[in-house]
């Protein structure tokens, strides 16, 4: 099923997502949840989408696999990446100014500053502990993906926004 987007000004999309027990992981309303997630980020053309902006503020968000280098491919337990609880850290010094889009922020680019190498912790849609480092645009998507779920929009890191067509 698509869901509906959750779009700005929604106060929700600023608290933050409350974690997941691996019971609730592995119940079928969050089962379901993951399965109507997928299509709703190809619908939308996103690169990764949370549960914050589909209006459940629990902590899981998909990424797609076009953001999702060969070489990673093999831990992956499904065809896009499902992280539930993620928490990140920089690994490395460099930070990369990049430009982004949010499904929940439309009509809108803008510059942001993010890590270029992160160590991702999280659980997996089978509630399985995981842990990868993460360079290039998955470092970069899975930063902002798991912003949202601490509550945090691009636009609120953002160097400079502007508007699109
Ligand atoms: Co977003």
């Amino acid at each position: 099923m698509i869901l509906p987007l959750t779009t700005i000004p929604t106060p929700s999309l600023h608290e933050p997502s409350r974690v997941l027990t691996k019971k609730e992981i592995l119940s079928p309303e969050i089962q379901q949840l993951i399965q109507d997630m997928i299509p709703t980020m190809h619908k939308e053309q996103g690169i990764g989408l949370a549960a914050p902006q589909v209006g459940v503020n629990v902590k899981l968000c998909v990424i797609g696999k076009d953001a999702i280098p060969e070489d990673f491919v093999p831990h992956m337990t499904s065809e896009n990446l499902i992280l539930i609880n993620p928490t990140y850290q920089r690994t490395g010094r460099k930070a990369v100014l990049e430009t982004e889009g949010c499904l929940s922020v439309p009509g809108k680019q803008g510059k942001v500053k993010r890590y270029k190498q992160i160590h991702v912790e999280a659980l997996n849609e089978h509630a399985e502990p995981i842990s990868f480092e993460a360079t290039g645009y998955l470092a970069h998507v899975a930063q902002h993906e798991t912003d949202h779920l601490n509550g945090t929009l691009y636009i609120d890191k953002a160097e400079t926004t502007w508007e699109i067509e």
